[in-house]
Order: structure tokens, then sequence, then C-alpha cells
């Protein structure tokens, strides 16, 4: 299946077949991070570095260390069986996928006698939940070459003192490195079976950098574009999480299928609003690509946001997201509530509350201040923005 490509605003990169002839020296990939969509991540490009001569067929994959139920280490599990077997069971990654439970890596170059480490990396996949992501950063420093190429795959944001971080600015600010984003309508189980779909790459000025993450993941079954609007990108895979957690609760209310198409047309509204006041650089044509619509469309039809919600609906608001969370997810994480209420202290930072009344209204809903069927109450008040 081969997409129509629509040149919209700024420049579009595809993929294309070529691998980078005029590379000097190839390139050696570490993903940081080892869930279900990091190790989908680790699968789609540990396939294209044994295809691709500019890149080192071994890509490493740092595992946050965890004990399995049978008593063996996760990253022992993955390196014997070519298998997550907590995140991703089922599916083989690759046997050139190393999994590394060592960031820093010194203890594991001990035990392998290898010379490939984090700190040998030139391109960084950094795909773990957004929360864990400052304290890896502060590990990092000063442990990578300086001229590393970065992306992020996380969805997320962090809310400082001075005002929210995209997690790409986190990685760029802490660690002194050009970082992209990648985002998508990309739900991991259905892309580790090679099922078509898309994903958009944000990048900020180096068209070349973009084309090599572009030439990295691609896939006759996942279809990559690159934009030149890396907080656009990044904005649309964090913010519909939010909205993600509107549909779920909407699914548990069983307000039928008008009801949720309603919360997402509002939603994907106070998304773009929001992006543009943030970030004046934000264009609108992103909010048509992967990671904008489509993103939103499958996460609030099948993602784990959805999911969560509609369990908390259905129990009248009665067992919190933590508690659903551990049930449903077994040890995936939700991104929606955390960041709802990061959205929700930026728009209460700067008095803009009532103009994004799905977003604060599906934070007051998380933590108890109202009950589910308040989400479809808020649009009592008019949302009051010009933007929406
Ligand atoms: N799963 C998907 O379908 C999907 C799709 C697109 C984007 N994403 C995004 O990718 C990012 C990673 O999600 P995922 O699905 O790979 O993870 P996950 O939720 O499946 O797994 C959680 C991961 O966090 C690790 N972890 C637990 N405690 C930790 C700690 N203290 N420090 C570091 N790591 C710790 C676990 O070992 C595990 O690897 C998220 O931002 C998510 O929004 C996920």
């Amino acid at each position: 299946m081969a997409p129509a490509q629509e040149q919209l605003e700024g420049e579009q990169i595809v993929a294309s077949n070529e691998d980078g002839a005029n590379c000097i020296e190839k390139s050696r990939v570490t993903v940081i991070g080892s869930g279900n969509w990091g190790s989908v991540a680790a699968k789609l490009i540990a396939s294209n570095t044994l295809k691709l001569d500019s890149f080192h067929d071994e890509v490493r994959m740092w595992v946050y260390e965890e004990v399995l139920p049978s008593g063996n280490k996760l990253t022992n599990v993955i390196n014997e069986t070519n298998e997550n077997v907590k995140y991703l069971p089922g599916i083989k990654l690759g046997k050139n996928v190393v999994a590394d439970p060592d960031l820093e890596n010194a203890d594991f170059l001990d035990l392998v006698g290898g010379d490939i480490a984090v700190k040998d990396a030139t391109m960084l996949v950094f795909v773990t939940p957004h929360q864990f992501m400052d304290a890896i950063c502060k590990r990092l420093v000063g442990k990578i070459k300086p001229d590393v190429e970065a992306i992020s795959l996380i969805k997320g944001m962090e809310v400082k003192m001075e005002g929210p971080c995209m997690i790409s600015s986190l990685i760029s600010d802490q660690l002194g490195i050009n970082c992209c984003v990648l985002m998508g309508a990309n739900i991991a189980n259905e892309i580790a079976v090679e099922k078509f779909s898309e994903a958009t790459v944000g990048f900020r000025e180096n068209k070349e950098v973009a084309e090599r993450w572009v030439l990295l993941f691609s896939s006759p079954y996942f279809q990559v574009t690159a934009v030149q609007d890396v907080e656009g990108v990044e904005l649309c895979g964090t913010l519909k999480n939010i909205v993600a957690i509107a549909a779920g609760l909407v699914d548990g209310l069983e307000m039928g299928n008008n009801t949720k198409a309603a919360i997402m047309r509002i939603g994907l509204r106070e998304m773009r609003a929001f992006s543009k006041l943030m970030f004046s650089s934000v264009r609108d044509s992103t909010f048509f690509e992967s990671c904008g619509v489509a993103d939103l469309i499958t996460t609030c039809m099948g993602g784990r946001n959805r999911k969560v919600a509609e369990a908390f609906a259905k129990n009248q608001g009665k067992r919190s997201f933590d508690e659903l969370e551990a049930e449903l997810l077994q040890g995936q994480k939700l991104q929606g509530v955390s960041t709802a209420k990061e959205v929700y202290a930026v728009l209460s930072n700067r008095g803009w509350l009532e103009m994004f009344p799905l977003f604060t209204t599906v934070h007051e809903i998380c933590v108890g201040r109202l009950p589910p069927t308040a989400i479809v109450e808020y649009s009592e008040h008019k949302p009051k923005c010009c933007l929406a």
C-alpha cells in the first residue's frame, strides 16, 4: 500500500530506499526503553539496520531490569529467547537486538567483553514512559558522544516552575544534543504483527538528520513522513492522551458514537489551540498528519488510556486510576492522567482554564473533584479560546 503524499505547509520528507551512500561512518543505534512500544521500535529498527549498509547491524536496547515471576531477569530472558516476554510476548525482536540492563553500560561491557555501549551510540532512540526521563537524562550526562543524534518516541511533558517542557527539549537541554520526535497512530501491538500504519517525524532544522530517522524506521508496513514542526508533532502525541481519557469515560458511560465523535472533535480543537498558544511556530497542517488526527482516532478507539478511563467510569470513579492501571495494564503506564495534570497546571498558571473546558474537566474527573458524568456536562461553560 503506497499512501498518497500531499505537500502541505513546509517541507515533508518521505521514505526512500536509498541508504545514505554519502555516509562515511556507520551509525550505531541504541534504544533507551524496552516496554511495549520500545520493543516494537527496536524490532522495526533492527530489521532495517540489517538491510542498510550505513548502520551497524546490532541494536542495543536498554532494559529497566525486572525480575520475572519465574525468578529470571527480564534482560537475560530477552537475550536468550529474543523476545520481551513481559511487554511484547510472542514477537521475535530480531537476533541483532541486544538487551542491556546497564544504561551507562560499564558492567555489561565487562560481562560480554564487547565494545559497543551507549557512549558509542551515534543515534539514540528514547522510548520510556515520560515520568522517568528526567532521571535517565541525568544519568546520561557526560556518558554519550557530544554529536549524537536523538529522537524521542515519548508522549508526555514535564511541567517545571518556568512552564511546560517537552520531552525532546528536556533531552536537548540536559544532554546538549539535537532531538527529533516520532509520533503517530501507532498502537504498538498492531505494528508488532506488521499491520500497515503511518508515523510522523518532527524535526527542527536539519533535514538530512530527519531523512536518516525516516530511513531507519520506514518499512512497507510502517510509512514515515517528516515535517519541520517538532513542537506540533510532539504536542499532538502528548495531548491526545487527555482526549483518550475523555473518550474512555464516554465509553464507560455508554454514551454512544456521536458523543465520542463530539469529544474527539472538541479535543482536537483544544489540542490545536493549546499547541499554538504554547508555540506560535506550530503548523495547522501537522494536525492532518499521522501524529495528529490519525493518532487521536486510534487512541480514542483502542488505546490503554481509553481502556482504563472506561473502567474508571464503569466504577463511577470509586476505584482510582492508579489502582485500575495496575490491574489492567500489567506494568504498562498510563500517560493521559499525568498529562492532564501537567496541562492543568499550565492552564491554571496562565489563567486559561475556561478556554480549555475539556482538558480542565478531564483533570478534575481524574482527581475526583468531578464525577465521570461531568465529561458531557462541561460544554455548559462556553469555550472562550479565540483559536479554538
Ligand atoms: N505502547 C504503545 O502502543 C505506544 C505507542 C506509541 C507511543 N508510546 C509511548 O512510548 C513511551 C514508552 O511506552 P512503552 O509502551 O514502550 O512502555 P510500557 O508502558 O509498555 O512499559 C513501561 C516501561 O517502563 C519501564 N520502567 C518502569 N519503571 C521504570 C523506571 N523507574 N525507570 C525507567 N523505566 C521504568 C518498564 O520496565 C517498561 O519498560 C510512552 O511515552 C508511550 O506513550 C507507546
